[in-house]
């Protein structure tokens, strides 16, 4: 039996005019989502909070191993039968003593046996994942929570689906590839019955389809909802192309200053400095985007409330952002990481810069440039190679001479390993295992055999939103700050004499 929070309203029936975008490895957490929610709700406007799909077994495992209450309270409202065999697998002993390493989940890798097929524990642990994230984030307020996903990280898709499916998810929103899979995956759980997903297998003919049936894990309880689609894209030809053959329900157009991964430019060369260069052929055409009679949102570098009448103006329902709440107290970053970064804002000192190399997924990806993080030449010289966690990772066919089927490799993972894997060597060069990296940012990482896991940071270009938001005297600021700032809404109640406005930045 599925227990549901407490609501105090039946989800929203507008779309919002702000989403709050998915940040993981677990930067969007349920807090921030809830916040984001919860502010909206407060200020009778449509905000979107969305938690990150991304590491959510890894998250879940680390949580529950450091006894956190919510994780606990939110796993017994899933399956009990379920439950109780993730706690007593994850969870050590009340006395601390288990004289073992604390263990890690298993990796997502498929057997295959004919058909792939993910070991059952991690499908369990992994929908229960899911589950306590929306579930969490959906408690004690009305206001609509969305989930984020990665194409690039299939392996996952189904069982983060239905996870967030029992938890009442309102929106799905997914980027990072072409989801043409996703809607027919969210109507047949919608029906209960077995969706299917096919997994990209490189140097393969053969189709190889992962298949997850709800009814194992919902045996009784109201059928689950459809939620709403919405595609993730920077150009409006994969937008038209999924328009036309799947039902997508609205798009996100992000834009190439956007904080995460962006999309390759179209022209391959590189500036002096290795930056892709985005140019005309780059940008979407936001009226044949409008022709499609679906709702859109614009990312990267909208965080203002100038920026959302623009976008507004353009026929866009409204503005996803990520940046400004990355860096507010309820993000799932690290105190020291994010006030690191407000500072460099503030000081006009920090740097992002767009790496074709650090992602294992091939994307560009936005690097914060700070000494003590993987951005740091030595930092990252020093990083021992591991590849632990495998949620990035690609599958490949295997050859003949090794067993057949189908295999899993990372251009970060140890040089060696990736060539046996049939991987070339020239696609290690500087691939940051982001797994690890950007967990470590959001105190998800585990400490390495030679010390603490160095962290890699990501934000978007336009850090323009910083002097709009009203800042306490240490720096920081709430979700809530950010909502206000966006849709000009005066707080006259919730300073206290020891705060401050801050002085806006000198541009
Ligand atoms: C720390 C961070 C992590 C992000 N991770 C993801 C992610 O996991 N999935 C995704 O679709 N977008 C991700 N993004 C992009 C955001 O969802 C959002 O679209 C983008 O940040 C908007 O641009 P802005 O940062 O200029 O506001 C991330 C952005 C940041 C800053």
């Amino acid at each position: 039996m599925r227990i549901l929070p407490d609501r105090a309203s039946a989800s929203d029936v507008k779309f919002p005019v702000l989403i709050q975008g998915g940040m993981g490895v677990g930067v969007s957490n349920w807090r921030l989502a809830r916040a984001v929610a919860r502010a909206g709700e407060k200020l009778g406007e449509r905000v979107l909070g969305v938690v990150s799909g991304t590491g959510l077994p890894v998250i879940l495992v680390n949580r529950l191993q450091k006894g956190d209450p919510d994780a606990l309270r939110a796993l017994r409202a899933f399956h009990p039968g379920i439950a109780q065999e993730i706690i007593n697998e994850y969870q050590p002993p009340s006395n601390g003593r288990t004289g073992k390493p604390a263990k890690l989940p298993p990796k997502p890798e498929v057997m295959v046996t004919g058909t792939p097929r993910i070991r059952e524990k991690m499908v369990n642990l992994a929908v229960a994942s899911a589950f306590v994230e929306v579930w969490l984030a959906r408690e004690g307020h009305g206001g609509p929570i969305g989930i984020n996903l990665l194409e690039k990280v299939q392996l996952m898709q189904l069982p983060v689906l239905l996870g967030a499916m029992m938890a009442g998810v309102d929106y799905v929103l997914v980027g990072a590839g072409i989801p043409h899979q996703v809607p027919a995956a969210l109507a047949a759980f919608a029906r209960n019955e077995t969706a299917s997903y096919r997994l990209d297998v490189v140097g393969s003919a053969e189709k190889y389809t992962m298949t997850l049936d709800p009814r194992r894990l919902l045996p009784e309880g109201p059928p689950l909802t459809r939620p709403r689609f919405l595609l993730i894209a920077s150009h409006h030809a994969l937008a038209m192309r999924l328009a036309a053959t799947v039902e997508v329900d609205g798009f996100v157009m992000e834009g190439p200053l956007a904080g995460g991964h962006n999309a390759p430019a179209r022209g391959k060369a590189l500036a002096e400095d290795g930056q892709p260069i985005y140019g005309e052929k780059d940008r979407p055409d936001l009226a044949k985007i409008a022709e499609l009679g679906k709702p859109f949102w614009l990312a990267g570098g909208r965080a203002t409330a100038e920026a959302l009448a623009e976008a507004q103006e353009a026929g866009a329902t409204g503005i996803q952002v990520g940046s400004a709440f990355a860096l507010c107290d309820e993000s799932g970053l690290l105190e020291d990481v994010k006030k690191r970064m407000r500072d460099g804002i503030e000081a006009e000192t920090l740097e992002v810069k767009t790496s074709a190399t650090a992602s294992p997924s091939g994307f560009p990806f936005q690097v914060v440039q700070l000494d003590d993080t993987l951005a740091d030449p030595a930092v990252f010289a020093a990083r021992r190679r591991v590849c632990s966690l495998g949620h990035l990772v690609e599958a490949y066919q295997k050859a003949d001479e090794d067993g057949g089927g189908i295999g899993f490799r990372c251009p970060a993972e140890p040089v060696e390993a990736f060539v046996r894997k049939g991987g070339e060597a020239a696609d290690t060069e500087n691939r940051v295992c982001l797994c690890n990296g950007l967990g470590a940012a959001a105190g998800q990482g585990r400490p390495t055999a030679t010390g603490e896991e160095p962290v890699i940071l990501t934000l978007g270009k336009d850090l323009t939103f910083f002097d709009q938001i009203e800042r306490r005297a240490d720096g920081g600021y709430t979700a809530e700050d950010v909502v206000r700032a966006i849709l000009r809404r005066e707080d006259n109640h919730h300073r206290s004499s020891a705060t401050l406005r801050a002085e806006p930045l000198k541009t």
